[in-house]
């Protein structure tokens, strides 16, 4: 083999995650991870979770500003009245592999529904508007219909007069769900709406640098979501509680863990240096929801969770994340865990279209290098010629 690259004098910095590396600027969210506070447009998630919808919050991310009462009720009936999927993605749902994970079912059906809008090559921001609202609207549908399919039960079809929590849970479900639990369905909405530059959100950005449709964009997107480091992250934190089992088992498998240089999912954050503000909300409503079904021993063992993997990692500045808390609510609103990542998914397509948009205003052909290491001057030797 030839010989390598000798590395010059003036080797480049690498940041293979990319650590601290600015892509763009933005107004559309602020994460201090300093100080532990999340901003969609400048206002807190504090006051959004408090008071606001995840039909404003979508509003807020994408326009920038808080919606007039009547633009609010304009917006959320344009969302109520697309969340349809047509007999054509039916279809598509029901043909798909009964086992197939739900988050790659909503990736080949975003792909598959890009075919049947006219409007999916048309690059004005009004059209790539239009196009977000309509995948902001139908993702939770299609969740629901394939999670009814795929259960042998009757698909429950969106229902424009509630809100779009409310009907999510009940076109899962297919029962109304009692207030509580829809007010908290909304509430994990908003706070999984967006988070700057997380890596489905790069992704997305990436794709659609290259000026590929949105769509496109938002598989790349679903695709990246996917996995445990990132958006994959609540299902393998619940089933770390579940496994645990017993409050009185949580401490030992934190310390065993750590021990062995394993990852304890939901916690952590390249970002956060204190708790991940989220997870501060999610985990008062995982309290709450707890006592009501009668499952405080699970959120016994999470607390117990949190106080060892906080105590045992404090120079590391590890603190929880929203997947540690997001998966125990979903668990405790009913929800089966391989809809964690597709439900973070529904919330977060408002995010990634806001940021997609935002970069095309300014656009820019996304191409890093990587520093070449290896040979320079190999010798090809014919087939024929080799042993
Ligand atoms: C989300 O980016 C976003 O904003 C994402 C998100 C969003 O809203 O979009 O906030 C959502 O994805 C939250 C993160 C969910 N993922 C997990 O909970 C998976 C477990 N967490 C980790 O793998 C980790 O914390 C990351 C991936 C989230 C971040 O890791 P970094 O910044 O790459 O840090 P690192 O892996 O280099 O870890 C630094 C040190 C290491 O120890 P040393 O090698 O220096 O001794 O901290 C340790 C790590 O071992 N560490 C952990 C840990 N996370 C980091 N140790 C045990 N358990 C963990 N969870």
């Amino acid at each position: 083999m030839g010989s390598a690259v000798k590395p010059a004098l003036d080797v480049p910095r690498i940041d293979k995650g990319l650590d601290d590396i600015y892509v763009k600027e933005t107004s559309i969210c602020y994460v201090d991870g300093q100080r532990g506070r999340l901003l969609y447009r400048g206002f807190d998630i504090q006051d959004l979770a408090q008071h606001s919808t995840f039909e404003e919050t979508i509003f807020i991310l994408i326009h920038g500003r808080l919606p007039t009462r009547q633009e609010f009720a304009h917006a959320r009936s344009i969302l109520a009245e697309a969340r349809a999927i047509t007999p054509d993605v039916v279809r598509l749902l029901r043909c798909m592999p009964s086992d197939a994970p739900p988050i790659d079912v909503l990736r080949t059906a975003v792909s598959y529904i890009s075919n049947f809008d006219s409007e999916r090559d048309d690059p004005t921001r009004a059209a790539n508007m239009r196009k977000a609202q309509r995948l902001i609207a139908k993702v939770p549908t299609i969740i629901a219909a394939h999670h009814r399919i795929r259960n042998g039960k009757r698909i429950v079809p969106p229902d424009p007069s509630l809100g779009g929590a409310e009907d999510f849970l009940r076109m899962v479900t297919g029962r109304k769900p009692d207030p509580l639990s829809a007010r908290i369905m909304d509430v994990a909405l908003i706070l999984h709406a967006d988070h700057s530059m997380n890596a489905s959100a790069f992704a997305a950005i990436v794709s659609a640098s290259t000026l590929a449709d949105l769509y496109s964009a938002i598989v790349a997107a679903i695709a990246t979501l996917k996995g445990p480091l990132h958006g994959g992250a609540n299902e393998a934190a619940l089933r770390t509680m579940l496994a645990i089992a017993k409050p009185e088992a949580a401490e030992q498998y934190v310390l065993d863990t750590l021990r062995n240089r394993g990852r304890i999912f939901g916690f952590g954050h390249r970002v956060y240096r204190t708790y991940d503000p989220r997870a501060l909300i999610l985990r008062e409503y995982a309290r709450q929801l707890s006592e009501l079904r009668g499952q405080e021993d699970l959120f016994r063992i999470s607390e117990i969770m949190q106080e060892t993997t906080v105590r045992e990692l404090k120079a590391k500045q590890i603190y929880p994340n929203v997947d540690f808390y997001s998966g125990l609510v979903y668990h405790l609103l009913g929800l089966p865990m391989d809809l964690f990542t597709p439900v973070f998914a529904v919330s977060r397509v408002s995010g990634w279209t806001a940021h997609v948009i935002e970069y095309w205003d300014d656009n820019r052909l996304v191409r890093p290098l990587d520093y070449y290491v290896g040979p320079t001057d190999a010798a090809y030797v014919p087939l024929e010629e080799r042993p």
